[in-house]
């Protein structure tokens, strides 16, 4: 097996990738916060089949965590993820440190509006989409992808990604990867290794939810009615929440009638310390 190589500045990135392109390899890029996961490999399995080299970046991005979020007990597990990574048969890792990535004297942002300012993760984390949306696009200036692979798991963050894409002219075609879950409905998220075997137990309850409440709408009962019954059995189970939503699919915004499709529904609730999001279609 061929272990990846890892690069930490961007003039190495730059000479690898600009080597790829000159031999008219099509290039992959997966961006990563580390710790990961089966949902991540998906993500990289599909990476594979649609380029001929494969970009993982490895990077816990700071400007995209608030003061008195999990920034400094996020999950860090590179050695473990490099022997994930070399299994995946992946090319390359990028794994910049803070100083590569912002260095002395950074002082631009991107700040989306949009998806990003649908009143969802946006109202409980204001930072959040401008950080990841000012990273994602240097990543892209910097691996310069083909293709860029992110899960429906964060699917403002999936169509924030695309509008930014789209609107800056970026030469990146982003592809959207389903949700990978544990056997009983929960999603797979770094996060979860924060929970305790009770909230473990507990936490399957939100996919539970948006399946039935999807099902529900589908039949034709009344969205805001499906959407309290799901808001009481997530309360129920020992969660607080923070919404329980049906939104139009590709842009947030709320729907006036369930005619709208496509309609996606999507949960953020905090059980202990630990806040999940998950989503599904109707
Ligand atoms: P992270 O949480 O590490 O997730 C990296 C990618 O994996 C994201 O596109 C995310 O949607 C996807 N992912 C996570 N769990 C998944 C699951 N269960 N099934 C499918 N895909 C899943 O999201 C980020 O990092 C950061 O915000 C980032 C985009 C890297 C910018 O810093």
């Amino acid at each position: 097996m061929k272990a990846p190589q890892v690069t930490r500045t961007v003039p190495a990135l730059r000479r690898i990738v600009d080597a790829y392109r000159r031999r008219g390899d099509t290039i992959a890029l997966v961006p990563t916060m580390g710790a990961l996961h089966r949902g991540h490999l998906a993500l990289i399995r599909i990476a594979r089949k649609r380029a001929r080299r494969v970009v993982v970046s490895i990077f816990v991005n700071p400007t995209q965590f608030a003061p008195n979020e999990d920034f400094a007990s996020y999950p860090r597990r590179f050695t473990a993820d490099l022997a994930a990574l070399e299994a995946e048969k992946i090319d390359v890792v990028w794994a910049p440190s803070a100083a590569v990535m912002y260095p002395e004297g950074f002082a631009t942002r991107i700040e989306p509006a949009g998806a990003a300012q649908a009143g969802l993760e946006d109202k409980f984390r204001p930072h959040f989409f401008g950080g990841v949306a000012t990273v994602v696009c240097k990543l892209f200036t910097q691996a310069a992808p083909d293709f860029a692979l992110f899960g429906e798991k964060d699917y403002q963050q999936l169509r924030v990604i695309t509008q930014m894409a789209k609107d800056l002219d970026l030469p990146v075609k982003i592809v959207g990867v389903p949700t990978v879950r544990e056997k009983d409905g929960l999603a797979l998220s770094s996060r979860n290794a924060y929970l305790s075997a009770e909230e473990r137990a507990a936490a399957p309850v939100l996919y539970r939810v948006l399946k039935a409440s999807a099902a529900r709408i589908k039949q034709g009962d009344a969205v805001e009615l499906v959407l309290d019954d799901g808001r009481n059995e997530i309360i129920r189970t020992g969660f607080a929440l923070d919404y329980l939503e049906a939104r139009h699919a590709l842009t947030l915004e709320p729907i006036a009638s369930r005619d709208e499709v496509p309609i996606r529904l999507l949960v953020a609730a905090k059980i202990g310390k630990t806040r999940l999001i998950d989503n599904v279609a109707v």
